[in-house]
């Protein structure tokens, strides 16, 4: 039985996961491995579920998103880490690449810990991982967010209205502000950069003085009004996130009362995630599980592959997860650092407020 590279994808999905798949099984095969991938992320590994990723089960996929090995947000126990690492000796896995985000590569270092040949590959479309210059989906999310803002445009003038654009982004709203800028968006709102209710409203009573009738707002769907997080539901993941969502609606209401505007909302939700990455994300993601495997033959396990500058490199979870004591319950646990926007590129979207 040759030795294998096994890989997963966990968390959220994201566009160009299917290339990162293609790449570390296609040059997985070329090094003298086989390759599989777990179902369901680390479900698939819990019990066992995977399926054999040969040449032809990868042809055809470059250009589609979502994962053909599906997701889920599976948070293993300690126990279950065991059984995890019990299932991986057992399969005969020389490396394991995880596929993820925050949590899929907590779980991941965690395994590296216990002693498991792992290789982390960083995902979101949220682009606030530590570490990586960019992660793969993030130029296609701020396409699709860019396009929407540019059409926002045209109906908002037609009706005079203040139309509040709700964008993902959790911790960062780099999704917000690279679309804000590329869709020229009269305010752009992060979760970095508090602003008052009635600053926000001053710009868009300025702008209608300057003969202005519309107002584009992007807001990132992480921001606070006034410190407050708008939620779906109380309820948390397994990981311990809320659902967000609802800033838009909550912010378009106040502007219209305090400015006597139309205000209306547009929610980019899961459109965001869904459908064919961009030549970027796809070459991204391809680069990235090269790396991801020649890392894995070098046995230089318990790193995460990441873009700096120009180049992809390798670097080790240590420099990436950090423990954090969690406020609520006083109880610490390893988390990936986040990577926020700065002041000087927010400021630079500012230059075009109002
Ligand atoms: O982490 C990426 C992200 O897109 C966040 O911006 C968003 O809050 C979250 O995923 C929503 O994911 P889901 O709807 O799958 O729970």
């Amino acid at each position: 039985m040759s030795k294998k590279i096994a890989m997963l994808t966990g968390g959220g999905d994201c566009p160009g996961l299917n290339a990162v798949i293609r790449a570390v099984t296609r040059k997985a095969l070329q090094e003298g491995f086989e390759a599989i991938g777990f179902r369901n992320g680390w479900a698939g590994v819990l019990k066992g579920e995977f399926i054999p990723l040969n040449r032809e089960r990868v042809s055809g996929i470059l250009h589609l998103g979502g994962t053909i090995l599906g997701t889920s947000r599976t948070n293993p126990t300690d126990e279950q880490l065991d059984q995890i690492v019990r299932n991986l000796k057992g399969f005969n896995v020389h490396a394991l690449v995880a596929i993820g985000g925050d949590d899929t590569l907590t779980v991941a270092s965690r395994l590296h810990t216990r002693g498991v040949p792992v290789i982390g590959c960083p995902k979101t479309i949220d682009n606030d991982i530590f570490g990586t210059d960019q992660t793969f989906g993030f130029d296609t999310a701020v396409n699709i967010a860019t396009e929407a803002l540019d059409r926002l445009h045209t109906t908002a003038e037609a009706h005079s209205r203040v139309l509040v654009c709700e964008i993902m982004g959790r911790q960062a709203g780099w999704i917000a502000l690279w679309s804000g800028i590329a869709g020229g968006a009269d305010i752009i709102l992060l979760p970095e950069f508090p602003m008052s209710l009635a600053e926000i409203c001053q710009i868009i009573k300025q702008r209608q003085a300057s003969g202005k009738n519309f107002s584009i707002i992007g807001v990132a769907e992480g921001f606070r009004l006034e410190g407050h997080e708008v939620t779906q539901t109380k309820e948390l993941d397994a990981f311990g996130h809320v659902r967000l969502g609802g800033i838009a609606e909550v912010l378009a209401t106040e502007i219209e009362k305090l400015t006597g505007i139309e205000s209306r909302t547009v929610v980019l939700g899961h459109i965001q995630r869904g459908g064919t990455p961009t030549a970027f994300d796809r070459v991204l993601g391809t680069r990235y599980g090269v790396k991801a495997v020649e890392l894995a033959a070098a046995g230089e396990f318990g790193k995460m592959v990441a873009l700096r500058g120009t180049e992809v490199v390798g670097i080790p979870f240590s420099d990436v997860i950090h423990e954090v004591v969690d406020k609520k319950t006083g109880i610490s646990k390893l988390r990936l650092r986040n990577r926020c926007v700065s002041k000087e590129l927010y400021d630079v979207s500012k230059v075009f407020f109002g």
